[in-house]
């Protein structure tokens, strides 16, 4: 069974490789930001509430996404382990984890984190593109974005721009991720549960070394 956090900054890699590891696996990916924009595509009212936070590349209230990954967590398929992509993003997120996991009889097995340079973050988000219809992610550069009709999901690629892949955006999800994220960081690693790998090697790489680190 594997039950993973997977930490970083945005665009660091996090989805790219959550998604062939959790299917290597046969466990969920799941990813709190997808899960937000599902709700927002659908109108809900959690979707609704959070859209001024997400294209403001602000953090939704912690109290909403417990609660998303509360009932996510208590899904059949999660059973057999997890992947959680984005969640925890500060300290409360993670003492709320940490309780959560106590009250389902969970426990975490590894922390991976991925690091990357700024200026790279920024490159990769700019030129990011998502598949509405699979959720799959591509790079204007690096990950080939595929023709109207190729979907994973069988259906046919509906491919966009995320409205906070945008300069304004992109900066401050950056900013929010150094005040928030990094004490949670700081936090597993004074834990020794954090396993650290280059976020900036080519995708196949990181792949591999990510793998090679859980085996
Ligand atoms: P979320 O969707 O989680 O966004 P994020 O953390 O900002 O992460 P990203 O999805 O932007 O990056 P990623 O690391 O997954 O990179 P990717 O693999 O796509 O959250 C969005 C918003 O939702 C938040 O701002 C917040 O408002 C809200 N939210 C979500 N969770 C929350 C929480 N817990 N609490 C409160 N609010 C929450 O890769 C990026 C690009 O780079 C792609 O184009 C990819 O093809 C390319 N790429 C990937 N790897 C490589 C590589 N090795 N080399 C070259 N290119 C690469």
């Amino acid at each position: 069974m594997s039950r993973l956090v997977f930490l970083g900054p945005p665009g660091v890699g996090k989805g790219t490789q959550a998604a062939g590891l959790a299917q290597d696996l046969g466990i969920p990916h799941i990813s709190t930001g997808a899960i937000l924009r599902d709700a927002l595509e659908r109108e809900t009212p959690t979707g609704l509430e959070a859209k001024k936070f997400m294209d403001a590349g602000e953090l939704v209230p912690d109290s909403v996404v417990l609660q998303l990954v509360r009932d996510r967590l208590a899904e059949e398929d999660a059973r057999s382990g997890w992947l959680l992509d984005g969640y925890p993003r500060n300290l409360q997120q993670g003492e709320a984890l940490q309780s959560l996991l106590q009250e389902i009889g969970d426990s975490l097995d590894h922390v991976i984190y991925f690091e990357c340079a700024e200026s790279e973050l920024v490159r990769r988000l700019s030129g990011r593109r998502t598949c509405k219809t699979c959720g799959s992610t591509f790079h204007i550069e690096f990950a080939p974005v595929p023709e109207q009709g190729q979907c994973d999901a069988g259906g046919e690629c509906e491919i966009y721009q995320r409205s906070d892949d945008v300069e304004e955006a992109i900066l401050n999800r950056l900013e929010v991720y150094h005040r928030e994220t990094g004490p949670l960081v700081d936090h597993y690693r004074s834990k020794d549960q954090l396993v650290v790998l280059d976020g900036a090697a080519p995708i196949d790489e990181v792949g591999v070394a990510l793998r090679s680190a859980l085996n």
